[in-house]
């Protein structure tokens, strides 16, 4: 990654549409905590997304669906502590926004007013495209995201890459104009064909954040946890890994549990003294004390 330039404060949304026309390319990642959210600004990424992936990769559960709204308020709010320069997108969790547009302003509502983000992220065109209308018209930035997205798994026929016909393709695109018309800022594109992610990024007058979909999106987006080798599920085939920390923070965990069980933790270093004097004072006193007890 070439790093950005230092500057200080929130990097405009605005800047976002720039970068696409300059062809900078637009780096995003997950994080759903405060390490994750400083380390990730600290690295200069422009956009941390709280995913609603945190259900799988911080919660445990087996896939998104079960992600609450106070779990992702409590996960984007210490984010949003962290990281202070990129924008940070709350992904709206299942359940948050398909009911009706009130129930999805109200939900978007919390994510600004409780957890301090900047955007939300919401999944699906169709009746997804009435809530961004009334999230856009409530004030509240919105980005897209189409292709495979992983809420509607089920009804996609698993998770497998989307827009491998001419008109599922197609249908990609009509899909993405339509969110863009309808206000989204960004549209991230899920296990899309490069060549129709390309397409569509080359119509798009918004930036597309790609996942899986190919080198020309404008920008990429990596789970957190599937990137540093934090996620021990099953890896999809279009992540990077770039460290192996699951078996490094293994490793270190069971050398402190060996060094604990042979005494070799703490060391003196370790560990306070007290003066002689003192310690004198202290058991002779505390010697007398138990006598007088018994
Ligand atoms: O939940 C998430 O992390 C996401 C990204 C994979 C785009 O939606």
């Amino acid at each position: 990654m070439t790093s950005r330039p230092e500057t200080s404060g929130k990097l405009p949304l605005t800047d976002l549409a720039d970068m696409k026309r300059r062809r900078e390319r637009i780096v995003m990642v997950t994080a759903y905590d405060y390490p994750s959210g400083s380390l990730a600004d600290a690295a200069g990424v422009d956009i941390v997304l709280v995913g609603d992936s945190a259900a799988m990769t911080v919660l445990g559960y087996e896939s998104t669906v079960p992600a609450s709204m106070d779990e992702m308020v409590m996960l984007t709010r210490a984010a949003v502590r962290g990281a202070k320069r990129p924008l940070v997108v709350a992904d709206m969790p299942f359940g948050s926004f398909q009911v009706s547009d009130e129930e999805a302003v109200r939900s978007a509502v919390r994510f600004v007013k409780e957890a301090g983000a900047d955007a939300v992220k919401v999944e699906g065109a169709g009746p997804t495209v009435s809530r961004v209308l009334a999230l856009v018209g409530a004030g509240i930035p919105v980005m897209g995201h189409i292709g495979l997205t992983p809420q509607s798994a089920t009804m996609l026929g698993g998770f497998r890459a989307q827009g491998r016909t001419s008109a599922r393709a197609r249908q990609l695109l009509e899909d993405a104009r339509t969110l863009e018309q309808a206000g989204c800022f960004s549209l991230v594109l899920e296990a899309v064909p490069a060549a129709v992610a390309a397409r569509i990024t080359e119509d798009l007058t918004i930036p597309t954040i790609g996942i899986g979909s190919g080198r020309d999106c404008d920008g990429q987006v990596l789970v957190y946890h599937d990137l540093l080798g934090l996620y021990q599920g099953k890896k999809p085939r279009f992540v990077k890994r770039y460290a192996e920390l699951a078996t490094e923070i293994r490793d270190a965990i069971e050398r402190y549990a060996a060094d604990v069980r042979s005494g070799a933790f703490p060391g003196d270093e370790h560990t306070y003294s007290i003066p002689d004097e003192e310690l004198a004072a202290f058991l002779s006193g505390s010697k007398a004390e138990s006598e007088t007890e018994a």
